[in-house]
C-alpha cells in the first residue's frame, strides 16, 4: 500500500520532472507545452514548497497574452513534433507561438490564493493585475451571450469530448479538412481517448479560425459552434469575483469588473436546465440545451451562484459511482467511463468543486469528495483521469494537475490555508 508520505514526494518529484524551466508541461510525451490552465493548476502545486516558482510559472503564461487580451490556452515554447495540431496548423497571431483559443480562466482567483500564502508576492500580483483584467475583458466582449460566456472550440473548456459537444458537433459538416496524423493515440490507447469524429470537427474549426487570422467578430458571425458553457462561466465569474477584491484591496476602480459580475450571474441562470437540475451547455446557434449533467455543473458552487436546487443531481450521482465526480452522468446513454471526459473522474476539478461545495455551507460533502478523491489517488497515483467505478488510472500518467492537486488539497500532510479552512 502506497502511504501519504509517498505520495507527498511522487507529487513534488512530478513537478520537478515536468518542469521545462519557467513553465511546466502537463506531462512528459502527450502534452509537451504548456497549457493555460494545467499551469495554474501547478502553480498551487509549486507553491508547496517553492513560492517564486508558483509565481513565474502564471507570469509565464501571461507573457504569451495576445494584443487583443487573449490568453491562449497552448503555448508551444519548444516544437515538440510528438503533439498534433502543432503551431503550424494553430498560426496563433500572439506575441509567442500558440494556438489561437482560450481555456478556462482560473488565473484570477489562483493568484489571489498565491498572494494569500504569501503576502509579499504582492508587487508580482499588482503587476499581473491589468493583464488578467485584459483577458476578462476580452471574455467579456467576445464571448459574452447575456452573461453567459461561450466557446467556439471544445478545447477552449478543456472538456474536449464531454457529450455536451455531440449535438452542436452533429451539425457540423467538416469539410476541407487536410488529411492528419493524430500523435495523441501514440500515448494513450484509443478508447480512452476522443473519436476521429470528433478530431475531424477539432480541426476543422481550427482551421476556420486559423484562417480567419483568429478574427473574433467574424468568427462571432461565421462559426457553426458557438456554445455557452458552464466550465467558462462559472469560472470566469469567480475569477471576476477574485479580481475585483483584489483591485478593492489596492484601491482601483473595480466597477467595470462589478458589473461583469451582475452580468455573468444573470447569464448562469440561462444554462440552468430544470429538465436535470441542473446547469449544462447552452447551444447558441440551436438554442438547445445539451441535457447533460457534467462535473462542470457542479462548478455552480465556486461560481457562487449554486443553490440547493442542485442538490439533488449531485447526491444522486455520487451514489451511483465508487469515485466522484464523474465527468458525465452515469445515467447518460453517452456516459463511457473511461473515454476521457465522457465519464472519467478529474481530480483537478474535484479540488474545486470541493472548495465551493465547502464554501456554500456543504461541508459534509465536501469532505466526503475530498477523502474519496485521497483515497483514489493514494491508490493510483497521479494520472490524469480515473475510472468512477474502481479509480482505475487513465489517459496520461504523471500528471502535473493532478500532482498539484494532491499536494494542495487532497494530502493532509501539505494541504494549503485555502482548502485547510474548510476540510
Ligand atoms: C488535446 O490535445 O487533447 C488537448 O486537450 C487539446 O487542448
Amino acid at each position: 500500500m502506497t502511504t501519504i508520505d509517498a505520495r507527498d514526494a511522487e507529487a513534488r518529484q512530478i513537478l520537478r520532472t515536468n518542469d521545462r524551466g519557467g513553465y511546466t508541461v502537463p506531462t512528459h510525451g502527450l502534452y509537451p507545452y504548456q497549457w493555460n490552465w494545467d499551469s495554474v493548476f501547478a502553480a498551487i502545486g509549486f507553491a508547496e514548497h517553492d513560492m517564486g516558482r508558483a509565481w513565474q510559472e502564471i507570469e509565464t503564461l501571461m507573457s504569451a497574452q495576445w494584443p487583443n487580451g487573449m490568453v491562449p490556452h497552448i503555448v508551444f515554447h519548444q516544437i515538440d513534433p510528438g503533439y498534433f495540431p502543432g503551431p503550424d496548423v494553430w498560426r496563433g497571431v500572439g506575441p509567442v507561438p500558440s494556438s489561437g483559443i482560450s481555456q478556462p480562466p482560473i488565473a484570477a482567483t489562483f493568484v489571489r490564493w498565491l498572494l494569500a500564502l504569501d503576502p509579499g508576492g504582492e508587487a508580482r500580483a499588482r503587476a499581473l493585475y491589468p493583464r488578467l483584467v485584459e483577458w476578462h475583458r476580452w471574455f467579456m466582449t467576445w464571448r459574452n451571450e447575456g452573461g453567459a460566456i461561450v466557446v467556439t472550440h471544445p478545447w477552449e473548456t478543456g472538456r474536449d469530448n464531454c457529450p455536451d459537444w455531440d449535438g452542436p458537433f452533429a451539425a457540423i459538416e467538416p469539410e476541407g479538412v487536410d488529411q492528419y496524423y493524430r500523435r495523441d493515440t501514440t500515448h494513450v490507447v484509443e478508447e480512452e481517448r476522443p473519436r476521429r469524429w470528433d478530431y475531424d470537427r477539432y480541426l476543422y474549426l481550427v482551421k476556420l479560425g486559423a484562417e480567419s487570422g483568429w478574427d473574433e467578430a467574424h468568427l462571432g458571425r461565421v462559426t457553426p459552434f458557438r456554445v455557452a458553457d458552464p466550465t467558462m462561466t462559472f469560472t470566469l465569474l469567480r475569477s471576476t469575483r477574485d479580481l475585483a477584491a483584489m483591485g478593492r484591496d489596492w484601491g482601483e476602480d473595480v466597477s467595470e469588473l462589478e458589473a461583469w459580475i451582475g452580468q455573468m450571474e444573470a447569464g448562469a441562470e440561462t444554462l440552468w436546465n430544470p429538465a436535470i437540475g441542473a446547469h449544462d451547455t447552452l447551444d447558441i446557434r440551436s438554442g438547445a440545451h445539451s441535457g447533460v449533467v457534467s462535473n462542470a455543473s457542479f462548478l455552480a458552487w465556486y461560481a457562487g451562484v449554486g443553490d440547493d436546487r442542485l442538490l439533488a443531481a449531485y447526491d444522486r450521482i455520487m451514489t451511483e459511482v465508487r469515485y466522484g465526480v464523474p465527468s458525465t452522468d452515469p445515467h447518460h446513454p453517452a456516459y463511457e467511463p473511461k473515454r476521457y471526459w465522457r465519464g472519467p473522474v478529474w481530480a483537478m476539478l474535484n479540488a474545486l468543486v470541493a472548495l465551493g461545495l465547502a464554501e456554500a455551507g456543504h461541508l459534509d460533502r465536501a469532505r466526503a469528495l475530498t477523502d474519496s478523491s485521497r483515497e483514489m489517488m493514494r491508490e493510483n497515483g497521479f494520472a490524469e483521469y480515473f475510472d468512477p467505478r474502481d479509480g482505475a488510472p487513465a489517459g496520461g500518467r504523471n500528471f502535473t494537475w493532478t500532482a498539484a492537486v494532491w499536494l494542495a488539497w487532497a494530502s493532509p500532510n501539505t494541504r494549503n490555508a485555502i482548502w485547510a479552512a474548510y476540510i
